[in-house]
């Protein structure tokens, strides 16, 4: 399996990490910036005698060293700074992935490509748009991570391990996020039945504002992004047909049509094998249908052609 990642930044290098140490894949670092990705990966191969894993890592400055990867995550471009939405990186971050797009459609026609970089839920429309992937073949890594946030924040509170939970949260990967209460379970038993109206309130505003809690506090959050990248890459490889959270292009499902947004799906070797429509609430179908018309919105200031 070639697996490569462009953008070798925070969470493309700790991603990389990640996905040789579970032997997932050869890796290849991608970047525009002379010398970071071979550095990286360079540091990431002294590691193989102490770990004892003889993973294959390599970097490179050149797109075209993308040919032949079985699947591509792109983490390129700009990450928010405190105090600033994902969508105020539209304008920068869709010029980035317009470039690295065209070149995937050229050179790595095959790949399955899993969009990371931010605003997600619009990036992840383009990348489908521009290269002209199967929708299938396209998806967006936001949805897990933000339903992982929530299953920590819950655990902490019902001190569980967050194993024990089973959180969901679907929509928009940014502020109208929507962290489903009845389908988030503990042993299968439903939240709302656990902890009260008041607290799940302060929980979920907490999930949130838990990406930029941790940009304000630490500049940008990698650890967990780099975990939920490494869960679809196995997903993948594994052909595990896993049930997650992602980004995936809606085609009916939910009364909504040519829109990416979050909900959950099943995972294996050919990508979104597919995608969940979930039973919601009436109050839940209209947030999601405000974070659509939100996404729509925005949709206007893409490159897409
Ligand atoms: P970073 O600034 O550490 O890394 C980004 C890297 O992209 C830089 O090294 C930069 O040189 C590189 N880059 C820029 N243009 C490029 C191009 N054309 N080709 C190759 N590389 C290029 O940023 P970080 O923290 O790694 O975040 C990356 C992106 O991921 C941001 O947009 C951030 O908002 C997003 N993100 C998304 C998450 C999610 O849940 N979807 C979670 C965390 C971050
Ligand atoms: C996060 O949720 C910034 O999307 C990124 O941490």
């Amino acid at each position: 399996m070639k697996i490569s990642i462009i953008g070798a930044g925070n969470v493309g290098s700790l991603a990389a990490m990640r996905i040789v140490a579970d032997g997932l894949g050869d890796v290849l670092l991608i970047d525009v910036v002379k010398g970071l990705a071979l550095g990286k990966a360079l540091d990431l191969e002294d590691a193989r005698p102490i770990l004892k894993i003889d993973y294959n890592i390599s970097g490179s400055e050149d797109i075209n060293d993308i040919q032949g990867s079985d699947i591509v995550v792109i983490t390129a471009g700009l990450a928010r700074k405190p105090g600033m939405t994902r969508e105020e990186l539209i304008s920068k971050n869709a010029n980035i992935l317009k470039g690295i797009s065209l070149n995937l459609k050229k050179i790595s026609p095959a790949a399955i490509v899993i969009v990371v970089t931010n605003p997600l839920d619009l990036m992840t429309y383009l990348v489908f748009k521009l290269t002209g992937f199967k929708s299938s073949k396209v998806f967006g890594m936001g949805p897990s991570l933000d339903s992982s946030r929530f299953a920590n924040l819950i655990s902490q509170e019902l001190k569980l391990p967050g194993s024990d939970i089973n959180a969901l949260v679907i929509g928009i990967h940014g502020e109208g996020m929507l962290p489903l209460i009845k389908l988030t379970t503990v042993k299968g038993v439903s939240l709302d039945k656990l902890i009260g109206e008041k607290k799940i309130e302060e929980l979920v505003k907490r999930t949130v504002a838990r990406g930029a809690e941790i940009v304000a506090a630490s500049g940008s959050a990698f650890f967990a992004p780099s975990a939920a990248i490494a869960e679809m890459v196995r997903a993948i490889v594994k052909d595990e047909k896993k049930v997650l959270g992602a980004c995936v292009y809606l085609n009916g499902e939910y009364g909504m049509k040519d829109i990416y947004l979050g909900t959950t799906c099943c995972l294996g070797k050919s990508g979104i094998e597919k995608v969940i429509q979930l039973e919601l609430t009436l109050k839940e179908k209209e947030k999601l249908a405000a974070s659509a018309k939100e996404v729509s919105q925005l949709l206007k200031q893409l490159p897409l052609n």
